[in-house]
């Protein structure tokens, strides 16, 4: 049987943090040793949000060392810089012309982001096409993300049925599966338990980054939002207490817990008693992480090499991909 190729990204457009890797990356790993695993930074997209050449680039090195760190193995998995491939814009091109502006339209991430104060400039607008390109050029068939892609992958999926269908050309483009958990699929953030955990948001009080140490991660957990009332003894209260809600599902995730089994460790204790826990586990998981991040950084003819190795495997299969949809649209 053909191995699944699993392919995912993330942008540096700041220090990745837990929603990340709850969301993604993570379960990235898990797929590492059956699959055929494609994951890169997607500094591109990022362009939508950042226009300092320093911070594009720190962010893009700080990237692939989270990645590195968090177990992501160069060895057995490609691992590129979206850029260092520009074919993908290639096929943004063509693949525009199978997009309707209407679906465009009803994107819902480039709604948020213009009503966070992004220029709603057209790299924003056509976005969920970079994305679709990133995943068809690399004939992927499953892509873990967190709930906030479902309908970006939506999106690819109606454009890569589209393109084969106006050519007749079954399974041309390969139509990829969104792999999204079911539990904790969106990690929100510290102080607002009805906003996603983003790293572009200004308070990073808001996170935790995978680059934070201890007494911020301690820091930080203090601060974050909670109610009056004691830990909730049910699931069915969490309903309407997102805070709650959201730090238990953290602590689920990262104990490999259900949210009823936290919920019934917890029920009736103080917030207090439960942030120490969940300081423990969140400082035990990312001290490490943090501690090879920075060894990796040191190291930038390491990274360099890495880097190289993976564009090079990325680069062969975009190359023979792109010439055979080029000759199909009839370039
Ligand atoms: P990005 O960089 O925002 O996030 C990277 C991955 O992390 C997930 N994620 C979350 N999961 C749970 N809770 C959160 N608070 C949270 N925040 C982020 C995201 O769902 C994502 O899986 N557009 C993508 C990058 C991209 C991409 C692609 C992904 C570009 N091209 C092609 C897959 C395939 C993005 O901005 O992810």
């Amino acid at each position: 049987m053909k191995k699944k190729r699993i392919l995912s990204g993330a942008q540096p457009s700041g220090l990745l943090h837990i929603g990340n890797y709850f969301g993604m990356i993570r379960r990235m790993i898990d797929f590492q040793d059956s699959s055929d695993l494609f994951c890169f930074i997607a500094n591109y997209h990022s362009l939508t949000s950042i226009n300092n050449k320093e911070e594009l680039e720190k962010n893009t090195f700080n990237a692939f060392s989270d990645l590195l760190a968090l177990g992501l193995d160069h060895k057995k998995s490609t691992i590129w810089v979206q850029s260092h491939v520009p074919e993908v814009t290639e096929l943004t091109w063509i693949l525009s012309n199978f997009t309707s502006v209407g679906l465009m339209q009803r994107s819902t991430s480039y709604k948020d982001k213009v009503a966070n104060g992004l220029s709603p400039n057209m790299g924003l607008f056509s976005y969920p096409v970079l994305m679709a390109a990133d995943i068809l050029l690399y004939d992927a068939t499953h892509v873990p993300v967190g709930d906030d892609q479902k309908q970006h992958l939506e999106l690819c999926r109606d454009i890569a049925q589209k393109f084969n269908t106006d050519f007749e050309i079954e399974n041309f483009l390969q139509v990829p599966e969104p792999l999204i958990q079911k539990e904790f699929s969106r990690i929100m953030s510290l102080k607002d338990g009805s906003k996603k955990m983003s790293k572009s948001e200004l308070s990073d009080l808001s996170r935790i980054n995978l680059t934070d140490d201890k007494d911020l991660i301690i820091n930080k957990i203090k601060k974050a939002k909670t109610d009056p009332l004691p830990m909730p003894n049910t699931l069915k209260e969490l309903d309407e207490r997102l805070e709650a809600k959201n730090l238990l599902g953290i602590y689920s995730s990262l104990t490999n817990s259900t949210l009823q089994k936290s919920v019934e460790n917890f029920a009736g204790k103080n917030f207090s008693e439960f942030k120490q826990k969940l300081s423990e586990a969140l400082v035990d998981k990312i001290e490490p992480i943090s501690t090879e991040i920075k060894k990796l950084l040191d190291d930038k003819s390491y990274l360099d090499n890495t880097l190289l190795e993976g564009v090079e495997r990325a680069n062969i299969i975009a190359s023979k991909k792109i010439k055979r949809i080029k000759e199909i649209v009839g370039f």
